[in-house]
């Protein structure tokens, strides 16, 4: 359910129609008038655009018409083996669980194994509440708990999928091992064909992912108290600018502060920055992280208010942070506004869920990066209906700034550029379980 009550708006979007239309002048006007621009038009602002392209859920995978039954018998269990942050193992294990339909396997619960860096040896269960994932998905696929008791003692056969590319095919390249071991373990593909996938393997998929996972009782709870601790309505804003994301963007940057250079050259290993021409075309292509300020640079240009809460969906670890604090000043994270007991024994994983939970029942969301988990909190915010959700283009704003583009004319360049990716909705879902509407 959006925060902002239906109501409040309805007047503002005949308001913003006519600012749609009108788009740049209206911009032009509202960058060039005062110190905080927006508030003197709190209409104007990005989400008001009114646009023309939305991803829904598709109606087929919604609606159950595809529901096939279950296989009578099972081809064997499948356990899938996820690495890596809470939003890279959620990935694969949506994948997975397509792909023991598609086998016409039996899913046992997966084995969720965070890497070091996240300092954290949580279990699925540990985050997602296990009785409701099996209650949703119980039409779609066999999920079992625990193992029969003649399989109970023998580890998986493992099937590493993972490094596979191009034309894989799970039924040729998995299959017999399924049927030859009754018990595997896969990691899905990066690359896999679900164009070929049945109907009833593509639902199971959509249904698993995007409404089968909520977070098990104890997250939700501290989710639902963090985020009745907001002021409403606010953004949730995923800002990556944090040393191991500089130091492996191999990007250079000029005006940091001591402390940011030592904490980027601690997070380098062999990775050096580009230099000269390289340097130049490596920012141009979108790849550097924009800074806090630089990120508040593109905020203003969307005409959202300086006063705007705002929800910091990242870790403490954030560079510069100042250079987005100093312009707005209403900013909250996770360690304000919960108290130390919370924290305790939470470790990266569990705290990522907490960032997820908030960013997907917030009013509004901005990711500066397009990673795993803005991915799935686009798509599962889709799924909700909620549609406030843009990715702040890097690529627009290194070209605008080599071209000596600055203040109101590089603020009318961001507009354009966000505007026009607001209004077809991009990269607002995935393709898969999502169908482009027109309004
Ligand atoms: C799975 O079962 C369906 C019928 O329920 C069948 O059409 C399909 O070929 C089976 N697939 C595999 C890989 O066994
Ligand atoms: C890892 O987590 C434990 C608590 O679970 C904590 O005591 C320790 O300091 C953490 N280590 C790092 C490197 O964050
Ligand atoms: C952001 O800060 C850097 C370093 O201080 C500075 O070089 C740059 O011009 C700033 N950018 C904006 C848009 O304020």
């Amino acid at each position: 359910m959006p925060l902002f009550g239906g109501a409040t708006c309805r007047p503002a979007r005949i308001l913003c129609c006519a600012a749609a239309l009108v788009g740049l002048p209206l911009l032009l006007v509202v960058v060039l008038s005062e110190n905080d621009p927006s508030s003197s038009n709190p209409d104007g602002s990005i989400w008001n655009v009114r646009r023309i392209v939305e991803w829904r859920p598709c109606r087929w995978w919604q609606t159950g018409t595809h529901l096939t039954a279950l296989p009578a018998t099972s081809n064997g269990y499948i356990r899938v083996d996820c690495y890596g942050g809470l939003n890279q193992m959620r990935r694969d294990f949506c994948d997975g669980i397509g792909i023991a339909r598609l086998l016409n396997a039996t899913l046992v619960l997966p084995k969720f194994e965070a890497a070091a860096y996240w300092n954290e040896s949580s279990d699925f269960a540990d985050v997602f509440d296990v009785d409701y994932f099996i209650e949703q998905t119980k039409d779609f696929i066999h999920v079992v708990r625990y193992l029969p008791e003649d399989i109970l003692s023998g580890e998986p056969f493992r099937v590493d999928c993972s490094k596979r590319k191009g034309q894989f095919d799970y039924v040729e390249h998995v299959l017999p091992f399924l049927l030859k071991h009754r018990y595997i373990s896969i990691t899905p593909a990066m690359s896999q064909r679900r164009d070929r996938y049945p109907l009833y393997a593509k639902a199971t998929l959509c249904q698993a992912c995007y409404k089968a996972l909520q977070l098990n009782q104890d997250l939700g709870s501290k989710g639902s108290k963090l985020l009745s601790l907001m002021p409403k309505p606010f953004l949730s804003l995923h800002l990556r600018f944090e040393p191991d994301m500089v130091a492996y963007s191999q990007c250079h940057y000029i005006g940091l502060s001591s402390a940011s250079m030592d904490a980027i050259e601690g997070a380098r290993g062999n990775r050096r920055p580009f230099t000269g021409d390289v340097a130049r075309y490596w920012r141009e292509r979108g790849k550097c992280p924009l800074m806090p300020n630089e990120t508040a640079f593109i905020l203003q240009s969307l005409a959202i208010p300086a006063h705007t809460p705002i929800y910091l969906a990242a870790g403490d670890g954030i560079l510069e942070l100042e250079g987005l604090t100093s312009i707005y000043s209403n900013v909250y994270t996770k360690s304000s506004l919960l108290s130390r007991e919370d924290f305790a024994q939470m470790g990266g994983n569990t705290k990522a869920a907490l960032d997820y939970y908030i960013s997907i029942n917030s009013d509004a969301y901005i990711a500066t990066f397009f990673g795993n988990m803005d991915k799935m909190v686009a798509a599962m915010r889709a799924a909700r209906g909620l549609h406030r959700t843009l990715f702040l283009s890097r690529r627009a704003f290194a070209v605008g700034v080599s071209k000596g583009l600055a203040g109101a004319e590089l603020a009318t360049a961001m507009w354009e550029a966000h505007r026009e990716d607001y209004i077809m909705g991009r990269g607002s879902a995935l393709p898969d379980c999502f169908c482009e509407t027109k309004l």
